[in-house]
């Protein structure tokens, strides 16, 4: 933009001509704990196969590449609607779910995006297992989770997907989905002493006692 003097014109922001390139800037920043948007209900989406949805979408993918997590949550990028993403790579779904060695194949869970999911608890029995979160950056919590869910939801080409769930992949969808109720993991832990900086956790592991002791040291993926 050239002012009429032939200066250029200093540049407002959020100018539409002039963000244009923000378009392509798909990185967000990720909001922490202690931000509102993180306390709130998110709200359904309308129409998961609208264009705005898939752009969003598209944001969450790549924010969520760049930070190397297992999962995000929209209002994680300061967007207050229901949609989920996550991944649970082949050879940890093995190690954490009931699958033997060499069903990795089997136990991976491809990228999966879900607007609206819904999660269905199946069984009383709980899990334990640690967590951590982008949005709670450099920490990470032992966590019980219910073992067994059925979750669904519809994917942004319109398309319902329902599936049963157990181990980390589980306990993955069950993290997302709490971001859209406005909760954080370390409000379902039971045990804060251990909520702590993973680098302390890692130098030093707890110890682990009762029926948190059968779980594995794995590491964490924030989700
Ligand atoms: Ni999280």
């Amino acid at each position: 933009m050239i002012a009429r003097s032939g200066v250029p014109a200093k540049p407002t922001l959020y100018d539409p001509v002039l963000a244009r390139h923000i378009v392509f800037m798909a990185i967000r920043k990720i909001a922490r704990m202690g931000a509102d948007i993180l306390r709130e209900p998110a709200r359904p989406v309308a129409d998961p196969t609208a264009p705005t949805v898939r752009a969003l979408v598209r944001d969450m993918l790549e924010t969520m590449a760049d930070a190397e997590g297992a999962g995000l949550a929209a209002p994680q990028i300061n967007e207050p609607w229901r949609i989920v993403i996550f991944h649970v790579p082949g050879a940890r779904a093995t190690r954490e779910g009931e699958g033997e060695e060499g069903e990795g194949e089997e136990a991976e869970v491809p990228l999966t995006i879900l607007c609206n999911p819904e999660i269905e608890i199946l069984g009383d029995e709980e899990e334990w297992g640690w967590e951590a979160c982008l949005s709670v950056p450099g920490l990470m919590g032992m966590v019980p989770r219910a073992a067994r869910i059925r979750y669904r939801g519809v994917t942004p080409e319109g398309e319902v997907i329902e599936r049963e769930a157990e181990g980390f992949h589980a306990r993955v969808v069950q993290h997302e989905c709490d971001h859209l109720d406005g909760i954080l993991y370390p409000q379902r832990m039971t045990d804060l002493s251990l909520l702590g900086f993973a680098e302390e956790f890692h130098r030093a592991p707890p110890e682990l006692s009762g029926e948190i002791a059968d779980v594995e040291e794995d590491e964490e993926e924030a989700a």
